[in-house]
C-alpha cells in the first residue's frame, strides 16, 4: 500500500474590512508612501476594529474553509492555531476558534512561532495525518498584529497587519501533499524581536505600559540580514534534497515581511517573479497567516500536482521550509 500523506484539501481566509494606507500612516508618523514601498513594498494593510481579538477573523477563515469544503465540524478532530496575538494569554485562541465553530469532537491548541507559526503548524499537524490517527485537521494562522503594533514608531508601525487564513488537512494515499520539510530555529534572534512585557518575567503593569513594553520591538537590520539568507538556504535546501529545479516547481510561497525578503529568495531559487505568490502590498505582514493568505488568494491557479513550496522567517529566529504537491 502507498504511504499516507497529508494534503490540503482547501483554503478558507478572513480579512477584516478597514484598510490603512500609506497616507494614512503617514498622517500618524513621520514616513512616507514612498519610502514604505521602497524599502517595505506595502500599500496597506487591514485592521480589526473594536473588542475583538485574533479568534474573530479565526473563525471566519474557518467558516469559510468548512463551507468551500463541505465539512461539518462534527467531522474535524485536531485545530492547530498559528498566532503571536492570542485573544488572551490562556484559553488558547485554537480553543476559543473551535468553540465559535462549533468544533466539539477534536483538541485544540495554539502555536507560537513567530512568522514561521503556519509553516511549523503545518508540518507538525500532517505527521497526525501521516500517522493513520487524525483524518481532519485544520491549521489556521490568525492574527490581530495591530493589538501589538506601536503606532509612534515609523520603524515597525507600517509593516504589520491583521487576517487569518485556514487549511483542511486529509489524508491520501495519491502522489500529491506534503512531501518535505525543513524546520529550524535559534534563540539568539530573542535579542533582536521580542516583545519586553506581558509575560511571566515581566507582567504588566502601569510601568510596563508607560514605557510602551507592550509593543514589538524589532531591530530590523538585523532580523532582516538573518531573513535573507535563512529563507533562502531552506529554499534552496528543499529544492536541492527533492531534485526540483526552477522549471519543475511551480510556486513558491514565501512569508510577506518585506519584498526585499522575498525577492533575494526567488533569487537564490533562480526562480521567474511569475512563480512567486506575493500580496505583501495588500495585507503587510500578517505573521502566521501570510502563508494560508496567499494560498487562499492563488486557489484558482493552482493545480492538482503542482510543486509548490512554502518558505518562512521570524521571530525566535524560527525558519522553514514545506515542498508540497498540490492536491487538487
Ligand atoms: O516577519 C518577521 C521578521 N521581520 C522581518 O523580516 C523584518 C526585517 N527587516 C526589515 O524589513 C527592514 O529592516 C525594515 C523594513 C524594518 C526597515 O528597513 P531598513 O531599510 O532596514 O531601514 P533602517 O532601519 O536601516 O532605517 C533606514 C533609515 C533610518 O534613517 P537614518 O538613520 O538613515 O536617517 C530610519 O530612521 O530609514 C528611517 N526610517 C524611516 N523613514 C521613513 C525607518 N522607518 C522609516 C519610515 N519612514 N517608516
Amino acid at each position: 500500500m502507498n504511504k499516507i500523506r497529508a494534503a490540503i484539501t482547501g483554503v478558507g481566509a478572513n480579512l477584516p474590512d478597514y484598510i490603512l494606507t500609506n497616507d494614512e500612516l503617514s498622517r500618524m508618523v513621520d514616513t512616507t508612501d514612498e519610502w514604505i514601498m521602497t524599502r517595505i513594498g506595502i500599500k496597506e494593510r487591514r485592521i480589526i476594529k473594536g473588542q475583538k481579538g485574533a479568534s474573530e477573523v479565526g473563525y471566519k477563515a474557518v467558516n469559510q474553509l468548512f463551507e468551500k469544503t463541505n465539512t461539518s465540524p462534527d467531522e474535524v478532530d485536531m485545530l492547530v492555531c498559528a498566532t503571536v496575538t492570542p485573544d488572551r494569554q490562556f484559553p488558547a485562541t485554537g480553543n476559543i476558534i473551535s468553540d465559535k465553530c462549533g468544533i466539539k469532537n477534536a483538541f485544540s491548541f495554539d502555536l507560537n512561532a513567530g512568522c514561521s507559526g503556519f509553516l511549523y503548524a503545518l508540518a507538525i499537524a500532517s505527521k497526525f495525518v501521516e500517522s493513520g490517527s487524525h483524518k481532519k485537521v485544520v491549521v489556521v494562522g490568525a492574527e490581530k498584529m495591530s493589538s501589538i503594533v506601536d503606532y509612534t514608531d515609523r520603524a515597525t508601525c507600517p509593516i504589520f497587519g491583521d487576517g487569518a487564513g485556514a487549511v483542511l488537512l486529509e489524508p491520501t494515499t495519491e502522489d500529491v501533499g506534503i512531501i518535505d520539510s525543513i524546520l529550524q530555529s535559534d534563540g539568539v534572534g530573542n535579542i533582536h524581536l521580542h516583545q519586553k512585557a506581558g509575560g511571566s518575567e515581566k507582567p504588566a503593569s502601569h510601568e510596563t505600559v508607560d514605557a510602551r513594553e507592550h509593543f514589538i520591538y524589532q531591530e530590523g537590520q538585523a532580523v532582516f540580514k538573518w531573513a535573507v539568507s535563512k529563507m533562502a538556504d531552506v529554499s534552496v535546501e528543499i529544492m536541492q534534497r527533492n531534485g526540483l529545479t526552477s522549471e519543475t516547481l511551480q510556486w513558491l510561497v514565501p512569508h510577506q515581511a518585506n519584498m526585499r525578503i522575498i525577492e533575494a529568495t526567488a533569487q537564490r531559487m533562480k526562480l521567474e517573479k511569475s512563480k512567486v505568490m506575493i500580496n505583501i502590498q495588500k495585507y503587510g505582514n500578517t505573521t502566521a497567516a501570510t502563508l494560508p493568505l496567499c494560498l487562499w488568494e492563488w486557489e484558482d491557479q493552482l493545480k492538482k500536482g503542482d510543486n509548490i513550496i512554502l518558505a518562512s522567517f521570524g521571530a525566535g529566529f524560527t525558519w522553514g521550509s514545506i515542498y508540497l504537491k498540490w492536491a487538487y
